[in-house]
């Protein structure tokens, strides 16, 4: 791959317009949401599509999420229903990606569904990326902003770090408040958590008014964060660590002492917004392993631990 320069952009007039003239010319751009930044990408071209796949070294048939700024432009997209309806109404803006039939004629590239008949659709809640989906007035494909398989990024500096060189521009709105991707639901059919996130299952549920699967692993991958080793780091990663082996960078969780402490106070919030920069960071310093503290799987701790099970599993 040829190497082209990255442009660091500012979230402000100048930036959003530079970045949606970029993302129109089918160039990458990687922008935050208020989940973890995103690699962006006009979702109408082909080409352009294709170089997502190319910079992240991602394998073409994971399909990727699209991002709007309005329900209209979901909706012209997308067989709307009525469960979407009203998750939509409790939930987005916000940390929910809904999976639904896709309409004939959509214009969306073929490329981002990998030739599924649904389409992941999410309103990101995070200003910059309303800013920029405002502006450039066209679905965005992104998926996280990370070389395939690493951990993903929450600061423009992981996605420098990762993709320098090979994007046109990230535009740099500071660290990421959730931390963790959105939730998948399939809404396709029965409604089904493809993948846990910043919206609890427990909370769907509730909106929803009645049962919401859950996908079991082992069951055809349709999500590729489902794929077993995802999300890791360089370094292993010893999981439910009660005590600490001399050389491991400690990754702790509540009231332990260890080299950095995802919450203190054992806040679930604070720790998935905490996770995947603390990863980076441990494995900056070269350990051999990663230990983790146990984390409770209540609330947003289904997410986190499903995230730390892939950065453990075996590669
Ligand atoms: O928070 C997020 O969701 C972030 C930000 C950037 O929005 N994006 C993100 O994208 O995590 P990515 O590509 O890393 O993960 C997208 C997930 C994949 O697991 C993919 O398989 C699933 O969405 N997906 C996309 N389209 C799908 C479809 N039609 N059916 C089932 N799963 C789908
Ligand atoms: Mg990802």
């Amino acid at each position: 791959m040829d190497q082209i320069s990255t442009l660091t952009l500012q979230p402000d007039d100048g930036g959003m317009s530079e970045a949606a003239r970029l993302l129109g010319k089918g160039k990458l751009v990687a922008f935050p949401t208020e989940t973890v930044y995103g690699l962006g990408a006009d979702a109408r071209q082909d080409h352009a599509v294709a170089r997502i796949y190319e910079a992240k070294g991602r394998p073409s048939f994971n399909p990727l999420i699209v991002h709007f700024a309005t329900l209209d432009a979901v909706k012209a997209v997308v067989d709307w229903s009525v469960d979407a309806q009203k998750v939509a109404d409790a939930f987005w803006p916000g940390p929910l990606t809904l999976v639904l039939p896709l309409k004939p004629g959509s214009g969306i590239s073929k490329l981002v569904t990998a030739g599924l008949d649904t389409l992941a659709v999410r309103m990101p809640a995070s200003k910059v990326a309303r800013d920029l989906l405002r502006t450039f007035d066209g679905p965005v494909a992104a998926p996280s902003a990370n070389r395939s398989g690493q951990i993903s990024p929450t600061r423009a500096a992981h996605v420098v770090n990762g993709l320098s060189g090979r994007i046109e521009a990230v535009m740099d709105g500071g660290a990421c408040p959730v931390g963790l991707e959105s939730t998948i639901l399939g809404l396709a059919g029965t409604p089904t958590l493809l993948r846990p996130g910043g919206v609890t299952l427990e909370d769907i549920a509730g909106v929803l008014g009645k049962p919401v699967s859950e996908r079991k692993d082992g069951e055809a991958i349709s999500a590729p964060g489902q794929i077993r080793s995802h999300y890791a780091p360089r370094a292993q990663v010893r999981l439910n660590a009660v005590d600490w082996q001399a050389s491991e960078a400690r990754l702790g969780f509540g009231d332990v002492s260890c080299d950095l402490n995802l919450s203190e106070t054992g806040n679930l919030t604070e720790a998935a917004a905490n996770l995947f920069e603390y990863l980076h960071r441990l494995d900056a310093t070269g350990a051999q392993t990663i230990a983790v503290s146990p984390i409770p799987h209540l609330g947003l701790g289904v997410a986190i631990n499903d995230r730390l099970s892939r950065a453990a599993a075996e590669r």
